[in-house]
């Protein structure tokens, strides 16, 4: 597959810049003009192309080359129907604004854009019109499914908030007779004479004890945050290394990190405990066997909990293991919600919690053979 270029590629042509002003007045011409529209095309967060009459691509900006996966030199002069997937239902807005000179606005549309993955856009096609027709098109064209995927997450986050202040109150109440009980028995235990009955109120303790650490994990760390700039990368490497050590021959985890990452402010213990948890419950669905991948990327204009930030660092943990059950998608970060025998549900609430505390979000996709849990973790401070 072409590789997107990266940001600043050349083949923004300022001639194309200048289509982008609306009136002949503030035509671009001298050089320092032109290089200030390619700076801003260069930055902007929407994708830009620019089309010939005949709908090949004349000019792409660096975001549209990360939309479609290719680089600005694979699209130009290429049909924009080849590049929307020759799906003429996603072309029909172009094809419209074609014939009438009229600027069309397309919501929802479906792409299928490199390598084979589906996305859905909103685009804006502007036909700039001379007196003998249509001269270029400019299209505008903004990802959604991302943003829909994630305002579903947010709902998830809410409702999950409201769970866990049940459950923590709920375990309140069960540590308090829990501790009266294990004290009782302890006394028991003490004065029988018989060592048969001793065996029952070590029974009593034991189940007790038990019970206590589970209601713990359930009501997570109530240590405050202790946030530090923290490096996410040594992070990863760290849970690396523990899993590595831990398991068996047969288990491999790639990294593909960006290195440009900056740190960020957080509690890099309870950090790492998050991460454990998404990363034994791969090595646990594979058994022990198979490749885990962790990537670590930047991601730009991210709204979480309806805070928008400028750079939010995601960090994808996935595994080629089976799968998560699609009738246990949706509870997925529910405590208690498990499919092992010896598992108590909990370790994916608790990094929920963790990333959540974060100002984060975490979401997953997962079908067999490939799961994807995403961490998304603010770095700036909203804007
Ligand atoms: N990568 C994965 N592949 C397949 N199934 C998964 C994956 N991650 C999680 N699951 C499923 O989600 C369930 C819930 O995970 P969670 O970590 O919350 O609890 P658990 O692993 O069962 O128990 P605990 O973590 O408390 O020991 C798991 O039991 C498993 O069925
Ligand atoms: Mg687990």
């Amino acid at each position: 597959m072409p590789l997107p270029a990266g940001r600043g590629a050349q083949v923004i042509h300022p001639r194309d810049c200048c289509v982008m002003s609306s009136s002949p007045a503030s035509k671009l011409s001298d050089g320092a003009s032109e290089n200030r529209a390619r700076r801003i095309l260069d930055n902007l967060y929407t994708a830009v192309l620019s089309c010939d009459q005949g709908a090949r691509v004349i000019m792409a900006n660096p975001a549209a080359e990360l939309l479609f996966g290719l680089s600005a030199n694979h699209m130009l002069h290429r049909p924009l129907l080849e590049l929307f997937g020759s799906d003429r239902l996603a072309f029909a807005p172009v094809a419209k604004a074609l014939g009438s000179g009229q600027p069309v606005t397309a919501h929802g549309i479906r792409l299928t854009v490199a390598p084979d993955t589906p996305i859905i856009v909103d685009y804006t096609v502007t036909p700039l019109v001379r007196w003998n027709g249509v001269e270029r098109l400019i299209l505008e064209l903004r990802r959604v499914d991302r943003f829909l995927r994630l305002a579903r997450e947010e709902t998830l986050v809410d409702s999950h908030t409201a769970n866990r202040a049940v459950i923590r109150g709920l375990a309140h109440e069960i540590k308090n007779p829990l501790g009266g009980l294990r004290g009782a028995a302890q006394l028991l235990d003490r004065e029988l004479p018989d060592r048969r009955q001793r065996d029952y109120t070590r029974i009593i303790i034991y189940e007790a004890d038990r019970l206590r650490n589970l209601v713990d994990r359930m009501m997570g760390s109530r240590r405050p945050l202790r946030p530090k700039p923290v490096n996410i990368h040594q992070v990863l490497e760290h849970v690396r290394k523990l899993m590595l050590v831990e398991a068996r021959e047969g288990l491999t985890i790639e990294r593909d990190y960006d290195p440009s990452l900056p740190d960020l402010k957080g509690d890099r213990e309870q950090l790492i405990q998050a991460v454990l948890n998404v990363v034994r419950n791969a090595v646990e669905a594979m058994d022990g066997r198979g490749r885990i991948r962790f990537r670590s990327r930047v991601e730009r204009f991210l709204t979480i909990a309806q805070i928008p930030h400028r750079h939010v660092i995601r960090v994808d943990i996935e595994d080629n293991g089976p799968g998560i059950p699609v009738e246990l998608q949706e509870q997925i970060f529910y405590p208690m919600v498990t499919q092992r025998a010896e598992g108590a549900g909990l370790g994916l609430a608790i990094t929920q919690d963790i990333v959540a505390k974060h100002g984060g979000l975490i979401e997953f996709n997962s079908v067999p053979g490939c799961t994807c849990f995403s961490l998304y973790l603010p770095i700036t401070e909203p804007v």
